[in-house]
């Protein structure tokens, strides 16, 4: 029999939008147990990396609007933002900053003691709550204080949860490995939360921690819920070479400059009335337009990059706004930026596609909510403004905490535990992964499949490419990678290696499908081959739904409330 533990609110992820969510829940009852599953440790969750703002309108007594915020938002996602999300999230969030004001986060503040904000892309107006430039990790650390006022909250860190356990309707549980034993646990629930984050480590040159994988999407997924928007990941313009760490956008927020080869501010050319703080997409785009133009560099290692100068921002600014990323670029690339230009390139740094809920955070199977990058409740559209991912974790993950305590105080009828699924996820790891047997390298694979993502789903797309992508990864998946050499229980990362390659492989396939079935141009999908947008035929997202065969996709629509679609123009 498989070993088993209960609580009433199980959280998957421990980044901002599950600490937010946790505390949340046990603000509002401080008798129902809630437990955190993590694959990590809650301090390596890759929230922490989150560099440069949390977006919410501060200065209304200045000229800034909450009208304003929306309008950047739904403009920003290329119109296939749902309206009456994006108002949620914007009004939502000036009360979410001060309320990790009071919980001791050490927001940046102005002389007269306010809190600042910086300029960043897309924005009418400079709208970016920062802490010098490591807002993630101090969000992280207020969040992560705060929830140890609570003795409700438990934490099972290192544990990767695998499959969810359902009933067909309703939520009944999960089922996770705690790594340090290796043990197979089954972990009954009432309510769960998804937290999980992004997938960006589907690309090998990505903003991502490693751990960024899509374990948790997949689980939604094979569960029956849909992954929506899946084609639309965002380039950040500025990943340096050669890690592909990110370089704030708070670095042209405070007024760093993109030059070519021939050193002209080239955004001059794209977007006039933004320069270097437009939103991602058309910088990204832009960058790699002079590239493709042959207006870029060759980065020692040989990758094409572009150059980002904030040499004329001085030392003393450097050091006091832009600290973090002055280290960064000295430990990883050997340049100090106060002195030298910086190579960079555009990089996989978000998924505005997830698990499809509504505009509560509520997922298509009962007692199930996600919250943060794993889902999509449709804020962000096809392209995601910069910093209104900090405020999406933190707004979703305080009204999933919430709703779910609503769901479990109503009561949740407690039907027989369904031993045989928990069996048949045992034997799916355990005879299908764990004692699999094959020739192919796993970590190859893994490898194949990231530097495919990369080659064939860029920053701009077509056709052949997708095409060909989609086969490659259709040729990895019939490989035989399901085997784990090392036999250890304890801490098998070769184990987590080949589990989180599982779910790669599934959802690399939705992305690269997603983006061969929408023919046009919106947003971060800017496929060569459909240059424009076509509302006629696409203002729609893209669900996918498991099948053993192939994804089964669907469209579902797009919720306008003011704005109607316009050309973008900046
Ligand atoms: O550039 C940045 O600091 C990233 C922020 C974001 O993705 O929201």
């Amino acid at each position: 029999m498989v070993d088993s533990i209960e609580f009433d609110l199980i959280i998957c992820g421990s980044g901002l939008a599950g600490l937010r969510a946790a505390i949340e829940a046990a603000r509002k009852n401080s008798k129902i147990k809630i437990g955190i599953v993590s694959k990590l440790q809650v301090m390596r969750s890759h929230s922490v990396s989150a560099e440069g703002g949390t977006a919410a309108v501060l200065f209304e007594d200045e000229g800034d609007t909450i009208e304003s915020h929306i309008y950047d938002t739904v403009k920003g996602s290329d119109f296939l933002a749902d309206q009456d999300v994006a108002e949620r999230l914007c009004n939502e969030m000036p009360k979410q900053v001060y309320q990790l004001d009071h919980w001791g986060m050490p927001w940046s503040r102005r002389k007269d003691g306010r809190i600042d904000q910086r300029a960043f892309g897309g924005y009418s107006f400079p709208r970016a709550t920062y802490a010098s430039d490591k807002v993630g990790f101090f969000e992280m650390q207020t969040l992560y204080d705060t929830c140890q006022k609570y003795e409700n909250i438990e934490y099972l860190n290192e544990w990767f949860a695998t499959s969810i356990i359902h009933d067909g309707k309703r939520f009944m549980g999960i089922t996770a490995i705690e790594l340090s034993s290796g043990t197979f646990y089954a972990i009954k629930g009432k309510a769960l939360i998804i937290a999980t984050g992004g997938a960006g480590r589907l690309y090998s040159f990505s903003t991502y921690a490693l751990s960024s994988t899509p374990d948790g999407l997949d689980m939604a997924f094979r569960a029956g819920m849909a992954l929506k928007d899946m084609e639309f990941v965002q380039f950040h313009p500025t990943g340096i070479l050669p890690s592909g760490i990110l370089i704030t956008e708070g670095a042209r927020g405070e007024g760093g400059y993109l030059l070519n080869n021939r050193g002209e501010r080239f955004m001059k050319n794209y977007a006039a009335g933004k320069m270097e703080l437009a939103p991602r997409d058309i910088v990204s785009r832009s960058i790699m337009t002079e590239i493709n133009e042959g207006r870029g560099f060759k980065h020692e290692t040989g990758v094409d990059c572009m150059k980002l100068d904030l040499r004329h921002l001085g030392d003393e600014k450097i050091k006091e706004k832009l600290g973090g990323i002055r280290e960064i670029s000295i430990k990883f690339s050997g340049v100090d930026p106060a002195e030298e230009i910086m190579d960079i390139r555009p990089v996989c740094h978000y998924m505005m596609g997830g698990i499809h809920t509504d505009i509560d955070g509520a997922t298509e199977l009962q007692g199930v909510w996600a919250a943060g990058e794993a889902a999509c409740n449709s804020t962000h559209g096809s392209n995601r403004l910069g910093a209104n991912s900090t405020s999406e974790c933190i707004v979703w993950g305080k009204i999933t905490g919430e709703l779910a305590v609503d769901y479990i105080e109503k009561g949740v009828p407690q039907d027989p535990w369904p031993h045989h699924l928990v069996a048949a996820e045992e034997k799916r790891i355990y005879d299908g992964i764990f004692r699999g047997n094959g020739d192919a390298n796993p970590y190859e694979i893994r490898q194949e499949l990231t530097d495919t993502m990369n080659e064939k789903a860029y920053v701009f797309r077509n056709e052949a490419d997708l095409v060909d992508g989609l086969k490659k990864i259709r040729q990895l998946k019939e490989q035989t990678w399901k085997h784990v050499d090392d036999k250890a229980k304890e801490y098998n990362t070769n184990f987590t290696n080949v589990m989180e390659l599982d779910s790669m492989l599934r959802t690399a396939e939705v992305v690269l499908i997603g983006a061969i079935n929408r023919k046009e141009s919106r947003g971060a999908h800017a496929r060569t081959d459909y240059a424009k947008r076509d509302d006629a035929n696409f203002l729609h997202h893209t669900l996918a739904y498991y099948d053993p065969k192939e994804p089964i996709m669907k469209t579902h629509p797009v919720t306008i409330t003011k704005y109607q679609p316009v050309e973008r123009k900046y």
